[in-house]
């Protein structure tokens, strides 16, 4: 029988989960077990409606904003064949850049938790993850990769925000752990130690595959 997964990585702008993803997927194809990534905001219409907005070009409100996310998170698992729900179901091991988490920390910023959490009810009915891993970095180191990486900040570029997004983080987490799959993963350190804590919570996932 297929046995499909579905991973997510979780973190503020800047803490490396896409760095370990792209990891965690080398390695387990290594080992045989091929995985495929994918990431939130998509490159489908929606999500290329929400880079627009983050990047400055067109305006929105907070609360159509979470709405579009959590569109553009519908249309991610339900595209016939190649969404997510689709892939797991045939058995593929899919890794995410982002998931619900993003929205429970970026939006109740704006909206209640309780909002937010309804907002997505239909993504989380279709799909949980298997696990969620929250890479922790402090807000400060996060800015200042960013700054080194590029010129242009984002929307939720300031470290006032990402502080604040990362205590919405960890509400979501208690307020969601007795339905959730959640780690959390000690971030200020070198790539290689991210990933060999990483590895510690995926590994038991994949033991007498
Ligand atoms: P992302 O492309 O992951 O940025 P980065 O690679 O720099 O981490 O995400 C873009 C931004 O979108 C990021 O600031 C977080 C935000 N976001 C939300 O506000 N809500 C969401 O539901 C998601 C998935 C992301």
């Amino acid at each position: 029988m297929a046995t499909g997964r579905f991973l997510v990585f979780e973190g503020l702008d800047g803490s490396g989960k896409t760095t370990q993803m792209a990891r965690l997927q080398k390695r387990l194809t290594g080992m045989g077990i091929p995985a495929e990534t994918t990431c939130e905001p998509t490159d489908g219409p929606v999500g290329t409606l929400i880079r627009q907005i983050l990047g400055g070009r067109i305006s929105m409100d907070p609360q159509t904003l979470a709405a579009l996310f959590a569109a553009d998170r519908t249309d991610h698992l339900v595209t016939p064949d190649t969404g997510v729900q689709a892939l797991v179901k045939q058995g593929h091991i899919v890794l995410c850049d982002r998931y619900y988490f993003s929205s429970y920390a970026y939006h109740a910023r704006d909206m209640d938790l309780s909002w937010v959490i309804c907002m997505n009810a239909v993504n989380a009915k279709i799909l949980k993850p298997d696990l969620t891993l929250f890479i922790d970095v402090a807000p400060k180191i996060c800015l200042e990769r960013i700054r080194a990486a590029r010129k242009h900040l984002d929307l939720f570029e300031k470290i006032d925000i990402l502080t604040q997004v990362r205590d919405n983080y960890f509400a979501a987490f208690e307020r969601l752990r007795d339905q959730e799959t959640v780690k959390v993963v000690e971030g200020n350190a070198s790539e290689e130690e991210v990933e060999q804590a990483v590895w510690r919570h995926v590994s038991q996932m994949f033991a007498g595959r």
